[in-house]
């Protein structure tokens, strides 16, 4: 398969790069390198894919694998997006726009993070709304055997019903990150109706792991732990989070790349998959086991829940079992220990 990755330098665009490539499909992978957090782990990233000297908007060669390019550019401009898709430029030999050729596109690229939403709504808009927007425009002049893009589990909002179901009421987010990303599964189901795009939404619960995001709790805890600095705990701890190892997830899109929603008129080619664990993880368990973990006594300073956060996140993920087979394989303490041995190893650059 034909695969474009946005948001390739980031956490779970990486992982999916490289599982994508040792398959042997051919794969392009784009992102603006965005500073959101620290860049050099983004080409750290990169540069583990066999991608260095990137330039704006510049197809680069992986000289890792020879199946995989990169291209540094910004979604939210249209112009760009609409020189990505010129398909038969960024793919090798042979290609042509038969159906069984017509790319994959797996859209992770996003302003992600819940409570900088506060701080930058700006960067909300412009990436999530801007930038998937002008990927379903592009998605609709040119043939995609799949769009596959990233929703969150935020868009539950603050529901006290679990698990959380796809059937489940989602207009009542509390943020305006997770508005944007129920915006886009809205967005989505308009041009699946109108233009036939087969698209599916994944609704991510709190992944983790090696080469993760810096602004997520688990990798913040364990610098501060590390570094003996105090570790602000939102509601003491009183909260549950569905997480999910980084393996699992990349296993769960796999999956689903040659699965498009298939449907006849009226119905619509599109679907929204929860993707997780499906065990909550209480954390103050959490916070245990990565003391333990770490060797070290963390500093906790208890803090009251913020407007923001969501009290239990947990997915029933029967939809994208009875669809692929999926079934998470990694432990929270399995998955900590994973992430803690590459966060030792792993020297800024
Ligand atoms: N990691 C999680 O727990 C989680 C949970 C729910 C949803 N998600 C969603 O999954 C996707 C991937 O998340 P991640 O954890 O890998 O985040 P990430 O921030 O590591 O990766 C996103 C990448 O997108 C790039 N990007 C942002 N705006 C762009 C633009 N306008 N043009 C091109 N590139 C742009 C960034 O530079 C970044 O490298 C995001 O859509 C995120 O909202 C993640």
């Amino acid at each position: 398969m034909r695969i474009i990755v946005t948001g390739a330098a980031g956490f779970i665009g990486f992982h999916c790069v490289q599982k994508f490539v040792a398959l042997g499909h051919e794969v392009v992978g784009v992102d603006n390198i965005n500073s959101y957090y620290d860049v050099r782990l983004k080409y750290a990233r990169l540069r583990e894919t066999g991608i260095d000297n990137v330039e704006e908007e510049t197809l680069v060669q992986s000289t890792k694998y020879p199946n995989y390019r990169f291209i540094k550019g910004d979604l939210s401009h249209p112009e760009f997006v609409k020189k990505l898709f010129n398909f038969p430029w960024l793919f090798t030999n042979n290609y042509s726009l038969f159906t069984n050729n017509s790319p994959v596109i797996v859209h992770l690229a996003a302003q992600a993070g819940v409570r900088y939403s506060l701080e930058n709504p700006d960067a909300y808009i412009q990436s999530n709304i801007l930038g998937f927007y002008n990927i379903l425009e592009a998605c609709r002049e040119n043939p995609v055997h799949h769009l596959i893009y990233a929703s969150s589990s935020s868009v539950y909002g603050n529901s006290m019903k679990v698990p959380f179901r796809e059937t489940d009421m989602t207009d009542d987010t509390v943020s305006l990150y997770a508005a944007t990303k129920k915006s886009n599964e809205l967005f989505a189901f308009n041009y699946s109706h109108l233009f036939r795009i087969p698209t599916t939404g994944l609704r991510f619960f709190t992944v983790y792991g090696p080469w993760g995001r810096p602004d997520m709790a688990y990798y913040s805890f364990a610098e501060k732990i590390s570094r003996g600095e105090e570790i602000r705990l939102f509601n003491a701890g009183d909260m549950y989070r569905d997480f999910t190892y980084i393996d699992d997830i990349v296993e769960g899109i796999t999956r689903l790349l040659d699965k498009p929603p298939v449907a006849e008129a009226p119905d619509v080619p599109n679907r929204i998959l929860n993707i997780g664990h499906s065990e909550p993880v209480f954390m103050k368990d959490f916070m245990r086991l990565i003391q333990e973990k770490l060797g070290v006594e963390a500093n906790i300073v208890n803090m009251p829940m913020q407007d923001t956060d969501v009290y239990k996140t947990y997915a029933d993920v029967s939809a994208l079992e009875a669809l692929t087979g999926y079934h998470p394989q990694t432990d929270i303490a399995t998955g900590l220990g994973k992430f803690l041995d590459w966060f030792r190893g792993y020297k800024v650059i």
